[in-house]
């Protein structure tokens, strides 16, 4: 079971050094954070196991305001999150754009989460399967490579994909390509014992709920007894 905490553009270094010291991940789970570019080197120190939120897909280049895979490497960052949903909406990110990222991290020796998930109108018109497809179409197995089920209207909105909506999903992914998948999307501390405990449900990816270091360690705790 993997749980990673997507923190988003939140914490200073400062911060991020406190929340490390009263983190202590418990046994038989992996837990991951993912802070801001800025405080990875912190994060890292730590001893906490560090993704990045984003990676570029070439080593190195004229490509202002990227990082490449190499330079996180050099941090001591083992992995990180790659299309992410507000990277799609806001940064042009497309199928193709975040596996080229995906491609290249995985080639340099780093873990990927790969974001993916329908928009509400896509559920509500009943193509949810055809975006996942599309979606999941670019993706080949490589060791290191974890898909992240993240509905977007389930994404800081409080609002949870019901169990068996979050594990047909995951099914459906699974039939597609054989890879460990995480569900992300308004998870907490009260709704982790039933999500973690459907049968294609690998991990999860928190945003807010992380942020806090005792709800992050009550999610944390709950897939140590699950796994
Ligand atoms: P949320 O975010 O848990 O705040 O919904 C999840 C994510 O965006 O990865």
């Amino acid at each position: 079971m993997l749980i990673a905490g997507n923190w988003k553009m939140y914490k200073r270094a400062s911060e991020t050094a406190d929340f490390c010291l009263g983190l202590s991940p418990p046994p038989g789970v992996d837990v991951v954070i993912c802070p801001p570019y800025t405080s990875l080197a912190m994060a890292a120190a730590s001893g906490v196991t560090v993704y990045a939120q984003n990676v570029h897909w070439a080593s190195e280049g004229a490509f202002t305001g990227e990082v490449s895979a190499e330079m996180l490497l050099d941090l001591g960052v083992k992995g990180s999150i790659v299309g992410h949903s507000e990277r799609r909406q806001h940064f042009c990110e497309t199928d193709e754009t975040a596996w080229s990222r995906a491609e290249h991290a995985l080639e340099a020796g780093l873990g990927v989460i790969y974001c993916v998930g329908e928009q509400e109108e896509e559920r509500e018109a009943g193509h949810t399967e055809e975006v996942l497809r599309r979606q999941v179409s670019v993706l080949q197995p490589r060791e290191g490579l974890v898909v992240a089920y993240e509905p977007v209207w389930a994404i800081g909105t409080g609002r949870t994909a019901t169990a068996k909506q979050a594990q047909d999903a995951h099914a459906f992914i699974k039939s597609l390509v054989k890879v460990p998948v995480l569900y992300g999307g308004s998870v907490k501390p009260e709704n982790a014992q039933e999500l973690l405990s459907q049968q294609d449900i690998d991990g999860a990816l928190v945003g807010g709920a992380s942020l806090e270091v005792e709800s992050f360690r009550a999610i944390c705790e709950t897939a140590a007894r699950l796994s």
